[in-house]
């Protein structure tokens, strides 16, 4: 594992990010679980590089990320793992266990409590600082609404600092 700049790889990042990223948690218990995200945020607030991902309160991660102090995000970055993206982003952990069904594995990671996904190339790791729940009177984009929450179930953004970036050689 190579440790590089957190955005030295901002473009491949973000490119990949729309076609799917692990987001990865263990809370304080010691429950692990990944889902597919393609939403979020990298950028620079407070001083820190931060990465913010956005979790629905329906998802079973919602629930392991608000006892948790971190998470991690883990990019595939040659077109591997779409079937497992694909599981990960439609089965639930409180039904199945992911790893086992996508055939991925979950190992330590360098900084955090949150492992990485071995079978990924690029990974960061997120020590959560802030996070808040969507206000639905600040939709200013109508359309945001009515596409996107028709049933009320919003995201929580979770502000994670960027604390680790690094690349499998
Ligand atoms: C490509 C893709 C991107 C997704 N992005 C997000 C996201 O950014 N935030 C979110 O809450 N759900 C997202 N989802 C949906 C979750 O991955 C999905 O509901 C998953 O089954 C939740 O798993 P969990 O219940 O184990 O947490 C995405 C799904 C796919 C297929």
């Amino acid at each position: 594992m190579k440790e590089i700049k957190y955005n030295e790889l901002s473009k491949e990042l973000l490119d990949q990010l729309q076609k799917g990223a692990f987001l990865n948690v263990k809370d304080n218990d010691g429950n692990v679980n990944t889902m597919t995200i393609a939403w979020g945020n990298l950028g620079f607030m407070w001083n820190k590089p931060v990465f913010t991902a956005m979790v629905r309160y329906s998802r079973h991660t919602y629930k392991l990320i608000e006892n948790a102090k971190d998470f991690s995000v883990s990019f595939p970055l040659k077109g591997q793992l779409k079937e497992a993206l694909s599981i990960c982003g439609t089965k639930s952990g409180r039904d199945i266990d992911k790893f086992k069904e996508s055939n991925i594995h979950a190992v330590d990671s360098k900084n955090i409590n949150s492992p990485i996904i071995e079978e990924c190339d690029l990974h960061i790791e997120c020590k959560i600082v802030y996070k808040q729940e969507m206000d639905p009177k600040c939709i200013i984009d109508s359309e945001i609404k009515e596409k996107k929450y028709s049933t009320d179930d919003y995201h929580v953004l979770y502000y994670g600092e960027i604390v680790g970036t690094y690349i499998n050689e």
